[in-house]
């Protein structure tokens, strides 16, 4: 398979295409696994999932059972849930809070630091026998960016910060906003639930705002008739689209910004009680005080879409602030799992507003997640017409700056995939190159 084939763009004629079999070939799975799953930054948890000290939660990340634990010490670690000894798992459950962790198998202990603490009849060893050489493992890198915590399996890989890069400024965002109300916390429970399609349309569809009018048409005239309701002026959609950007990012990160009203930040929404509103204005102006105008009213009145390669969605939009994340399990399956976060501090009403439209819209039973599902699904059946070879995401080539139904953010993933997929640490651009408008305008005249 000649991999240099699989993403073509021309600048020139502003067209951009990927071949099908990034879809549908076990071959670009396994070296998917390999070569971008195997080199990657991968989120796996949130510090305050793990508040207090011998809090765990179990992970699988790219296939490797792990456990993110908060020591004795207070640290967060990261270790491989294998037991040193001849491989069991040492943490049985999906959480808990454990002093040791006791392998069922022949009951080799550990504390909360990872160090081999007890062996049963440990005579039976030699005299050389040394519990600090049989601590848990770790993965080569383990970092954490403002709470959130990242590994990476390749010896040489670069540092987080490096590699979210631009992303971090995103990130601050919607991380220095909730600082005004405690920070941020997971709720209990996630979503988890697998689509019948490739991981990379996942990708795409998590920062894709050309969508949304199509597939979500039921969530927004349900959202419209909830307006009409409450007596409220109908959204300006035309204001929201001009208000709105796609943005791409090194590294195959990118997505998009919506000037949407009604984010829970701090945004008001028509639907809440006087008293909800007046302490969302409050917390406006608090912001805007303390980042400055345009930084505060960025980060009131803006929801952001992003996605930070290869497969985590950080989405702090009008209907909540949630980390998706989604798996291959095989060409054509994925996993997802999805976890909510509110400001630790939030009003109660508007607490409960957040959930309500984050169930409606996000979750499994919701308007949007069974449709994309569904829109997924179809892609990926689609693509057993093998013969039709290419997908298109050229859309918005040509203009600068991208409007919010572009798609430079999902062509930054592909140039990273593809350029990764080739074995390259990064594509060698991630931007659209200054795209030959009057060139093209030429052509059409
Ligand atoms: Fe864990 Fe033997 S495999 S104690
Ligand atoms: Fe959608």
């Amino acid at each position: 398979m000649d991999l240099s084939k699989l993403v073509v763009e021309d600048a020139a004629r502003g067209s951009f295409r990927v071949h099908r079999s990034a879809m549908i070939s076990e071959e670009i799975c396994a070296l998917e696994r390999e070569r971008i799953f195997d080199r990657c930054w991968l989120y796996v948890g949130h510090d305050s999932e793990i508040p207090k000290p011998g809090d765990f939660r179990r992970r699988t990340v790219a296939e490797r059972p792990l456990v993110l634990i908060r020591g004795r010490d207070g640290r967060v670690r990261v270790f491989y849930n294998t037991c040193p000894h001849r491989g069991a798992m040492v943490a049985r459950q999906d959480k808990g809070n454990a002093d040791t962790l006791t392998c069922f198998y022949h009951g080799w202990s550990f504390n909360s630091q990872g160090e081999l603490i007890a062996v049963p009849e440990q005579a039976g060893y030699s005299t050389q026998f040394s519990k600090a050489d049989h601590a848990l493992g770790t993965p080569p890198h383990v970092d954490s960016y403002r709470g959130m915590h990242f590994v990476n399996f390749s010896i040489d890989a670069p540092s987080l910060a490096d590699w979210l890069g631009e992303a971090k400024t995103i990130m601050d965002l919607s991380l220095d906003a909730a600082d005004v109300l405690g920070g941020w916390e997971i709720i209990r429970g996630s979503a988890k639930y697998d689509i019948r399609a490739n991981w990379k349309l996942m990708a795409e569809n998590s920062v894709d705002g050309y969508h949304l009018p199509t597939v979500h048409q039921t969530y927004l005239s349900y959202i419209a008739q909830r307006h009409k309701m409450a007596g409220a002026a109908r959204i300006n959609t035309n204001a929201v689209y001009k208000a709105s950007r796609s943005f791409a990012i090194a590294n195959g990160h990118g997505g998009i910004t919506v000037g949407m009203p009604g984010r829970p930040i701090a945004s008001p929404s028509p639907f809440w009680t006087e008293e909800a509103i007046a302490e969302v204005g409050r917390i406006r102006e608090r912001l805007l005080e303390r980042f400055g105008a345009e930084r505060g009213a960025e980060m009131a009145d803006n929801s952001r879409l992003m996605i930070i390669f290869p497969n985590l969605a950080f989405q702090d939009t009008h209907s909540g602030f949630r980390f998706r994340q989604w798996w291959p399990k095989g060409p054509g399956l994925m996993e997802i799992n999805q976890w909510e976060l509110v400001p630790r501090e939030e009003n109660e009403e508007i607490h409960a507003y957040r959930q309500e439209l984050s169930l409606a819209f996000l979750g499994p039973g919701g308007f949007a997640t069974p449709d994309d599902v569904e829109a997924l699904e179809s892609c990926q059946t689609g693509f057993k017409a093998r013969e039709f070879e290419w997908s298109d995401v050229s859309r918005g080539m040509h203009r600068q700056p991208q409007q919010s139904d572009d798609e430079i953010q999902m062509r930054s993933f592909w140039r990273q995939w593809h350029a990764m997929l080739q074995g390259h640490a990064r594509a060698a651009h991630f931007d659209d190159p200054a795209t030959p408008v009057a060139a093209l305008a030429e052509e059409r005249k």
